[in-house]
């Protein structure tokens, strides 16, 4: 039951209305028997509104949040410490309240390429589709398991940006199909409700026997992986990176694992 001892934890995002965090952050707290609520709120994207919503974690002892388009780099200079891969990602996606301090961390990194190890990464030619904190996250991952990463993304001076740090190379996305990609991964939100029919990656240039992952979760069945099964890719869809990121930050909240299996169960019966 809430009371006044109830601690509070949120998911920061614009859009934020689809996100399915609260879902399986809540039923974790139920599971365990912690004392807690998770809820969405979604800060003005331009201006100084994270920077406020950080202020508003040290008031109101917001004990934790979830950082998630587009704040991912815009957080981090309201945080008081970095964690080192954070940083060296550029990205936080995690938020700890240690007392008045504002802890930053990323899961995404790890959570991104537990689901791809199976296929082999290692020499592969791996495309990023994005810039952004997301893509930061899978491209640093993909780079410590030893993938040749090419960057593709809109704004051709984001893309370079990310290829410079990670040793990649940057192609626009008129030229996808000279990548022959053996594992495409989109971090972009293109593909995400409501606008769910739009491609980050052009079909044509996905070839048989390539792996194709989506971060997009709502829907769950994306057009990209659609598009990849008709093309004869395997799949991966966001689910496992979802849920891998998400209990990663409910042990750095709470010292605790989650039953990662039923926040899965919970994700699928609402997708
Ligand atoms: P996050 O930090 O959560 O990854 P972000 O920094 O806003 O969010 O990055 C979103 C990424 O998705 C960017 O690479 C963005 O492309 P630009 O760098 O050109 O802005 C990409 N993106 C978002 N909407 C897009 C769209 N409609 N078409 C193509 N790319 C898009």
């Amino acid at each position: 039951m809430i009371s006044s001892a109830t601690d509070l934890y949120c998911v920061l995002g614009n859009p934020v209305a689809h996100s399915k965090s609260p879902l399986i952050h809540n039923a974790a707290f139920r599971d365990l028997g912690i004392d807690a609520v998770y809820l969405a709120f979604a800060p003005e994207i331009t201006g100084a509104a994270i920077h406020s919503a950080m202020e508003a974690m040290r008031t109101l002892n917001i004990r934790g949040a979830s950082v998630t388009i587009p704040f991912k780099e815009t957080v981090i200079p309201c945080l008081d410490y970095i964690d080192p891969a954070a940083r060296q990602i550029g990205a936080v996606n995690t938020v700890v309240n240690r007392n008045g301090r504002l802890l930053g961390f990323n899961t995404d990194r790890d959570a991104a390429v537990a689901p791809l190890k199976r296929f082999g990464i290692r020499g592969k030619t791996v495309c990023v589709v994005g810039a952004g904190g997301a893509a930061r996250a899978v491209a640093h991952g993909i780079a410590a398991e030893g993938g040749n990463l090419v960057i593709l993304n809109r704004t051709e001076e984001r893309g370079r940006a990310l290829a410079d740090r990670v040793n990649g190379r940057y192609i626009s996305p008129d030229r996808a199909a000279e990548v022959r990609a053996q594992i495409v991964v989109n971090t972009t939100s293109v593909g995400m409700v409501p606008n769910t029919e739009a491609l980050s990656f052009p079909e044509t240039a996905l070839f048989p026997g390539a792996v194709v992952m989506d971060v997009v979760y709502t829907p769950l069945d994306t057009c990209l992986l659609k598009a990849a099964e008709t093309r004869g890719c395997a799949t991966v869809d966001g689910l496992s990176m979802f849920v891998a990121q998400a209990a990663a930050q409910f042990e750095l909240w709470t010292g605790k694992a989650p039953d990662t299996g039923l926040m899965k169960q919970i994700l699928l019966e609402t997708l």
